[in-house]
């Protein structure tokens, strides 16, 4: 059910609700934002991820996981200035999350996390021998030197394999939310505790 909101603070604090159980719950829409860098090549990239994490406090910070490997990380390294984009049909709620992205590749914190993901089909996505992007050959005609299914996966790392494991740790900026209504549409701009309505 679609609350109906009016206070700023209620809003804010809806979305903030809404965010972390897209964290839980993989039907909820927000689960699989956009996230939007400035490419190498300085052309814009963008590409739809998975939200992992999502906490107001301190600012609003969002965690997304990644192979270490991946062009993204590169152009985050360079320009970590990036944009969150989620859209949910339910809501009708469009949220652009101005980020500023860092990138963890070891340590306690993405140690822990290693090792409750290496229990998960998703392993393979964070093994492998091949950087993402790389050229390949056909996927049916896979080479098991060159690539892992999911069984594979397991096993390798149970053997210790090497991780491409990252974490994306996005420190939210500025939040834009913008509500489709049948009647009017509603749109703010959210700073920390300065709440700003915009015209749609
Ligand atoms: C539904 C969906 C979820 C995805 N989730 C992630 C993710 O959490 N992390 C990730 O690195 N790539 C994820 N991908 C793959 C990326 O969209 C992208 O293809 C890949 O990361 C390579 O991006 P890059 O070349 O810009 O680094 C997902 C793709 C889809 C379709």
């Amino acid at each position: 059910m679609k609350p109906v909101l009016n206070a700023p603070e209620e809003i804010c604090q809806q979305i903030w609700k809404e965010l972390v159980r897209a964290t839980h719950d993989r039907h909820h829409a927000w689960r699989t934002p956009v996230l939007a860098t400035a490419g190498g090549d300085g052309m814009v990239n963008a590409r739809t991820v998975v939200l992992r994490k999502a906490r107001e406090e301190g600012g609003g910070v969002l965690e997304i996981y990644t192979d270490r490997r991946s062009p993204k990380v590169a152009e985050v390294v360079r320009q970590p200035s990036a944009c969150l984009v989620f859209w949910s049909p339910r809501l009708k709620w469009q949220l652009r999350a101005r980020v500023d992205l860092s990138v963890q590749t070891d340590g306690p914190y993405v140690e822990s996390l290693w090792q409750m993901v290496k229990q998960t089909r998703a392993v393979g996505d964070y093994l492998g021998f091949l950087p993402p992007g790389e050229p390949m050959p056909e996927p049916r005609s896979f080479d098991a030197t060159t690539t892992l299914n999911a069984e594979d996966a397991v096993l390798s790392v149970n053997n210790e394999q090497a991780n491409y494991f990252a974490v994306l740790t996005a420190q939210v900026k500025e939040i834009d939310w913008l509500e489709l209504g049948p009647d009017q549409h509603r749109r703010a701009k959210i700073a920390g505790n300065q709440w700003q309505w915009v015209k749609p």
